[in-house]
This record gives structure tokens, C-alpha cells and sequence, in this order.
């Protein structure tokens, strides 16, 4: 089998659109500020980071890895920073030459990019892959099939990671909910919840409501927030 590059259209400032999706990888006001505050602040990091041995991302939606490397530089900040895992899902990995070309608009990312561009070589299935001090781990397929990959009986599972998955805080990048519904499943939702650790959080740059409904039906405690850049809500939760 495989990997299905996207076909992509570049709009002003080198931001990538898929042309299936009709929706673009971030935003075009700014892909990095947006990853800071949806994301990062949205899941209250980087200072969730301080004082843990380890720390665990997951993201539906690896796309350009901008949220990984922005979490990777976020990391490189802290005196002791954790050993981080960093777990994402993606249907369609990027060619390394679409990679390049997006990546290429962070000059501050800049020394993690070129670490992540030495290793893309993404397969159908699991991907261990070290980038820095971090481990990803990328889930190339649709997230709806690969996530039973990371149940409690993952150990017993020959195509599984090795390690077992307990996730501090949820990236949910899917694309817009209308424009990609299946992202936003509430039976994905719910598999997301029952990986998350009690004090476990996601970030969402949607607040569409039976996004949020999904998000409560599935065991999270939601509350809206300012979104980026002139957006008047995003949403974040946590499993209490
Ligand atoms: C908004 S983009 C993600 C942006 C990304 N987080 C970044 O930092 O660039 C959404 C991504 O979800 C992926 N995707 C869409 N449907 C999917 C599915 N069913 N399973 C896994 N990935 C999917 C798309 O290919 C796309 O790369």
C-alpha cells in the first residue's frame, strides 16, 4: 500500500489549501499565532510542560506538522522539559516537497522543520519516528479505523505502538466540521476521551454546536473561548 499525497493549491503567503477539502491547513492570518493560541494556550501549554517527566499530544490532523513543531520549539523553551509523545493522525501525508514549500513560510521553526523533513518517509499504519528529543507518533490512515490501534488492549496488537497511549492534551485540527464531518465523529470523540487521562484537555478552533454536543456526549467539559485572530469563539474541554 501506498501513501496518497493531497492535491494542494498555494494561496497568498505560501498557505496551503487542499483542493478536496476546499479548506486550508491553517490560517491564512497567521499559522503560527493560530497554533499558539487555539492550540498551545488553548490546552493551557507551554506551562502544563513545567516540572513533568513525560507529556503526551495527540492531533487529528497532522497535515504540515506545524502544530508539532510549534509545540516541539514550546518544549525547547523549558529548562527540563518532559519527554514529549507526540501522537497524530493523517490520511493524507503531505509529499516532502509540499512539506518543504509550507514549512518553508516558518523561518523560526526553522532548526525542528529541517529534522522533520530529514525523517518524512510517512507509510501506511504506525510511524515511530524521533524528531529532537521527541518521539511521533504518526498514524498514516483514517483516524476513525487507526485509533482502536491505542485501546487498553494495544499490547496484544502486532500493528499497535509499543508503548501504551495516555493523552494529556487533545489537538482537533480536522478541518472545518462542515467541510470534513468525519473528523468530528462522536464515536472518534469518544475513542479521543477514553485515551485522555483524568485533568486531560482539547483545543478546537470550531465551536460548532453539535461539534460541542459530540464533545460532551463523549465525556468532556467544554467552555468557549476568544478564537484567533477576530474569530469570537474557539473551544476548549477537559475530562474532569
Ligand atoms: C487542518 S489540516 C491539519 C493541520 C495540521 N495540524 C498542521 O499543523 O498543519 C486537517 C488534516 O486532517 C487530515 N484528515 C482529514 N480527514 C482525515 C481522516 N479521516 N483521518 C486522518 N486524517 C484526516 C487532512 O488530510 C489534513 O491534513
Amino acid at each position: 500500500m501506498v501513501t496518497r499525497a493531497p492535491q494542494l493549491e498555494w494561496l497568498e503567503g505560501d498557505v496551503p489549501k487542499a483542493t478536496g477539502f476546499q479548506d486550508t491547513y491553517f490560517s491564512k492570518a497567521g499559522g503560527l499565532e493560530e497554533t499558539r493560541h487555539v492550540f498551545l494556550a488553548g490546552n493551557g501549554l507551554p506551562e502544563r510542560l513545567q516540572g513533568r517527566e513525560n507529556f503526551t499530544v495527540a492531533e487529528f490532523g497532522f497535515g504540515t506538522g506545524l502544530n508539532f513543531l510549534t509545540t516541539l520549539a514550546a518544549l525547547g523553551e523549558i529548562k527540563s522539559p518532559p519527554e514529549l509523545s507526540f501522537v497524530s493522525f493523517e490520511l493524507f501525508p503531505l509529499a516532502l516537497s509540499q512539506l518543504k514549500r509550507a514549512l518553508n513560510a516558518f523561518p523560526e521553526l526553522n532548526a525542528y522543520s529541517e529534522e522533520l523533513l530529514s525523517v518524512w518517509q510517512p507509510e501506511p499504519g504506525w510511524n515511530e519516528i524521533a524528531v529532537g528529543s521527541a518521539k511521533l507518533v504518526l498514524g498514516v490512515g483514517d483516524a476513525r479505523e487507526l485509533i482502536s490501534d491505542l485501546s487498553s488492549t494495544q499490547g496484544e496488537k502486532a500493528c499497535a505502538p509499543q508503548d501504551p497511549i495516555a493523552v494529556d492534551a487533545w489537538y482537533l485540527d480536522g478541518f472545518s466540521p462542515a467541510r470534513n464531518p468525519e473528523l468530528w465523529d462522536e464515536g472518534l470523540l469518544k475513542a479521543a476521551a477514553d485515551l485522555t487521562v483524568i485533568g486531560g484537555t482539547i483545543a478546537t478552533y470550531t465551536a460548532a454546536g453539535w461539534v460541542r454536543r459530540n464533545l460532551q456526549a463523549a465525556g468532556f467539559q467544554i467552555e468557549k473561548k476568544p478564537g484567533f485572530a477576530g474569530k469570537r469563539e474557539m473551544v476548549v474541554g477537559l475530562k474532569a
